[in-house]
């Protein structure tokens, strides 16, 4: 869900204008429903809707709000409860229509507390956890809305962000946070709460960071932080380096597209500065000794989505570079397998938003079992990084397209900047790969560029297919996690059956699925990939073209061994084999793109997801 909140001075109109500006910058994390609250004399006026930001817009129209200088917005992803009209936020507590809250996360007990509220007489209006905190705070409020959250949060079990306002405060906007985001936005005469900085960016650039476990009370001239002990705390200020721009379409029709033609720019920004005058490689923020960094001899990477599949291509090139294991596990199966792990192994989590309440909770449990933990993530003030020994910034800038994009492109790099730093940190045996990688990664963002002017054809092909039912897609070694991203994009974004396979794995099973004029997509390694892979994978499309499969090939330039075999050959620029990710999911991006485009449908903001999942 999205969060955001506003308080400015006496005089302030603008709390309507910069809450729906704020939600409108949110709406990726969620679109089930949205809602605003906002103080107007002695009450607070909610208008919330189903469905997206349009719908509540719509509703503004009908049923205008007064100017106002305090409110609170919400863009929700449902967990408990429909998405109906009733179960939008914000909720109301008690019955004099004073106060409002919000909220992301789950209150896991919040059954009990229900009870406990229905057996006092207390009425609900909705099915939601989050009404139940909304009427606790009523029942405690006594004239100070932070003593008020304090005593509530104090019953709750599981995560959340709540912000409240009351009509008797109305200068005062409360938040509290547990194990789900929210910073503090720094104004001049006003101030800011938003789940994550593209909330108030279009405002100010100054930010603080809260910890978990905190209480913060704005006004427009003061920000107090305490802790779920009552006791006080600071928060800690930081610069955010996105403008607002960033995070708009830039005369793309959509920010998918805006975000696939930025990752030249989100390799090269990930690759800046990584090497110091000596010319050795150093990480962002590392609170591991090298000691213990040469220690380590296990590395397990955790991820969801794109972002495990971006581990699974760091995979092949740690493991290559450094010769330490490298395991992948899927965030939320990572808890539960009994994890080996000591001090001498390295987990490594890799997040887009920093806020993955699964890739969280790998990350908390790895450090209990006394792991190392490494945050590859590419935003700033989030939770990922901040519960972490050391983090490794992905600078790809906003990524507001539900399905990741540039962001899988920074991750991949990120994680070969770590590779060659371990590598490095292990000695001259193995670092003397690592110079001339980074040479040939430095030449990767003007090859995608050379790519994305070359993809027409891709278009076409994919604008053909609008009314294909199943597309499969094939690769092997790094090729294999770019088959499996090709795939979660078609399904993301167009809603069409896609599986991704090791090409290898074809025959001792799914090639029982090829039938005359079935679409599968072949990601070729580089003639020059050792072991004789490029031959293999060849013989795997002959495999499937023998039985009627309609081949659509990735092959490198030059590469016309693949040519006799392939019903449409898609060309990439030539690279390094285990740099080939970087350029061969770029037409499977815009595959999905354009097809999803063809059917009509919403790329940015597809049917039940979210960007950043914040529940387990
Ligand atoms: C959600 C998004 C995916 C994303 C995954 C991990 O499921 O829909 O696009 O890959 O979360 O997100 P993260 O922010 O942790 O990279």
């Amino acid at each position: 869900c999205g969060i955001v909140g506003y308080v400015g001075r006496d005089d302030s109109t603008k709390a309507l204008d910069v809450v729906l500006d704020g939600l409108a910058r949110l709406e990726y994390r969620g679109y089930d429903s949205a809602g605003i609250a906002l103080v107007a004399g002695d009450v607070v006026e909610t208008r919330k809707r189903s469905g997206k930001l349009a719908n509540l817009l719509t509703e503004l129209d009908e049923q205008p709000l007064p100017e106002g200088r305090t409110a609170i917005g919400h863009t929700r992803w449902a967990t408990h409860g429909g998405p109906t009209d009733a179960n939008a936020h914000p909720h109301r507590g008690g019955t004099d229509g004073k106060l409002a809250l919000i909220h992301n996360g789950i209150i896991e007990n919040f059954h009990s507390l229900k009870s406990e509220l229905l057996d006092a007489g207390v009425h609900f209006e909705s099915e939601t956890d989050t009404e139940v905190v909304a009427q606790m705070l009523a029942e405690l409020y006594d004239g100070d809305l932070t003593a008020a959250m304090l005593a509530v949060v104090s019953r709750l079990e599981g995560a959340f962000t709540l912000l409240a306002v009351h009509a008797d405060q109305p200068g005062v906007v409360v938040g509290a946070r547990r194990n789900s985001p929210l910073v503090v936005g720094l104004g001049d005469g006003e101030n800011f709460l938003g789940s994550d900085v593209a909330a108030f960016i279009g405002y100010t650039r100054a930010a603080m960071e809260l910890e978990q476990d905190q209480i913060v009370t704005i006004t427009p001239e003061s920000v107090t932080v305490i802790g779920f002990d009552g006791q006080p705390a600071t928060g800690k200020q930081f610069h955010v380096d996105w403008d607002a721009a960033a995070a708009e379409k830039g005369g793309y029709d959509t920010f998918m597209e805006k975000e696939i033609h930025e990752q030249p720019q989100a390799v090269n920004d990930t690759l800046l500065g990584r090497t110091n005058e000596v010319g050795a490689l150093e990480l962002d923020e590392l609170r591991i000794s090298e000691e213990q960094l040469r220690a380590v001899d296990r590395i397990t990477i955790v991820a969801c989505g794109t972002a495990a599949y971006a581990g699974m291509v760091a995979k092949y090139a740690i493991e290559h570079w450094t010769r330490i294991p490298v395991e992948v596990s899927l965030a939320h199966e990572f808890r539960y397998c009994d994890p080996i792990v000591d001090d001498r192994t390295l987990v490594v989590s890799i997040s887009q938003s920093g806020e993955t309440m699964d890739t969280l909770m790998a990350v908390k449990h790895a450090r209990e079992l006394g792991a190392l933990t490494i945050s590859v993530c590419n935003t700033h003030g989030s939770t990922i990084p901040r519960e972490s020994d050391a983090v490794l910034y992905t600078h790809a800038g906003p990524e507001v397209a539900v399905a990741s994009t540039k962001a899988f492109l920074a991750q991949i790099t990120a994680c070969y900047v770590l590779g060659l730093y371990l590598a490095q940190l292990k000695g001259q045996s193995y670092a003397q790969d690592a110079k001339a990688v980074m040479a040939q990664l430095q030449q990767v963002p003007d090859r995608i560029t050379e790519l994305l002017g070359d993809l027409d054809r891709v278009r076409e092909i994919a604008r053909f297919m609008a009314d294909t039912r199943s597309v499969l897609f094939l690769g092997r070694h790094v090729g294999f996690p770019v088959a499996l991203e090709g795939a979660l994009k078609l399904k993301e974004l167009a809603y069409i059956h896609a599986e991704g396979f090791a090409a290898g794995e074809l025959k001792h099973g799914p090639i029982a699925l090829i039938e005359p004029g079935q679409p599968v997509f072949i990601v070729v390694p580089g003639p020059d990939t050792p072991h004789g892979l490029h031959g293999k994978v060849v013989s795997n499309i002959q495999e499937i073209r023998a039985r009627g499969a309609r081949t659509l090939v990735i092959a490198e330039d030059g590469d016309d061994a693949v040519v006799p075999f392939a019903d449409e050959v898609i060309r990439v620029p030539r690279t390094a084999p285990l740099l080939q990710p970087l350029l061969t999911v770029v037409p499977l991006q815009v595959f999905a793109l354009e097809l999803a485009t063809a059917k009509g449908l919403d790329v940015d903001q597809p049917r039940n997801l979210a960007k950043s999942v914040t529940v387990e």
